[in-house]
């Protein structure tokens, strides 16, 4: 199958965690999905890309989508140069520059006009958690209470913006993966971003493979120390969002011990007691940033 693959569209350039990046041809490459992919999302991936990468993102431009024995794959311009995962990799003692260069990046993206045809987040999420309370632990519908209502108008939020979904060339950095795209609080993709830099006891996640936990801390560390700075995020409402974004994570058959730790740590503070009654004026607890380590 391997072969058969390699033989249609070249050489692998990457594999992802839902499918393999082939070269197709000069300049291009295509997304071939795992068969464990569902069917439509290709098709919404590119539209959300077309629809960011209008509204101005550095997004690789879209060139078609092929029919392979039944299944969807998607042709785009090939993005040059290395990934910021593998800088990571190379140079670990950049991990916090690195970090604060994807906090950049990801405040570029709030400053555009989110697309309207983009999904609403808040209803991204109330799905998500709902799968990860009927698959995972029924408690966890706890985490629709604790969703916090939209402050400010919507941003344009990547919704998956770790290293290995941003390239870093000559020209710039550009994103890719945009299945998770939305119209949504800033915040909350900012905490999306905290959840998918969590190792996963002694080893790191699957999408940052050959990661370690000091190497991931000092990312998360310099990528939320920019981003509290620049969008004034309070203490309380980061860790609420973190423990959100952690539930809803689960429904996404990834490794759960880290994402638990986040959950139950906001889930016994005074703080989520009363995260529903925001008027009691309880004091917030810290944000949970230390479970990167
Ligand atoms: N247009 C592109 N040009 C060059 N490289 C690309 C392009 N699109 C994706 N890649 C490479 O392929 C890798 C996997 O792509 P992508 O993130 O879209 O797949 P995925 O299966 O959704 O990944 P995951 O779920 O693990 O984040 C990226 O990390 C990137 O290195
Ligand atoms: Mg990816």
């Amino acid at each position: 199958m391997t072969c058969t693959v390699a033989r249609l569209f070249g050489d692998l350039v990457a594999r992802g965690t839902r499918s393999s990046i082939h070269a197709y041809g000069r300049g291009a490459v295509v997304k071939v999905p795992h068969p464990s992919t569902p069917t439509g999302w290709i098709h919404f991936e590119a539209r959300y890309a077309e629809a960011a990468r209008e509204a101005g993102a550095p997004v690789p431009r879209l060139l078609g989508i092929e029919e392979m024995s039944g299944r969807a794959a998607s042709v785009w311009e090939r993005a040059e140069g290395t990934s910021m995962w593998q800088h990571v990799i190379d140079q670990p003692n950049l991990s916090a520059d690195l970090g604060r260069l994807l906090a950049d990046i990801q405040c570029a993206l709030f400053e555009l006009v989110p697309p309207v045809t983009l999904p609403n987040q808040h209803d991204r999420l109330v799905s998500k958690i709902r799968w990860s309370a009927a698959t995972v632990d029924a408690s966890l519908t706890r985490a629709l209470e604790l969703l916090p209502t939209q402050a400010g108008p919507p941003r344009l939020c990547h919704g998956d913006l770790h290293p290995s979904n941003v390239i870093l060339g000559d020209h710039g950095p550009m994103i890719v993966d945009w299945f998770d795209a939305s119209r949504g609080d800033p915040i909350a993709d900012v905490a999306r971003t905290f959840v998918t830099l969590l190792g996963d006891g002694t080893s790191g996640p699957r999408h940052l493979s050959g990661s370690d936990a000091p190497t991931l801390a000092a990312l998360t560390e310099g990528h939320l120390f920019c981003l509290r700075t620049a969008l004034e995020i309070a203490d309380d409402l980061l860790a609420r969002w973190e423990a959100v974004q952690a539930a809803a994570r689960m429904a996404e058959g990834v490794p759960r011990d880290a994402l638990f730790e986040v959950w139950t740590r906001y889930e016994g503070t005074d703080d989520s007691a009363h995260a529903v009654r925001p008027e009691s004026g309880a004091e917030p607890p810290p944000a949970v940033h230390a479970a990167a380590n």
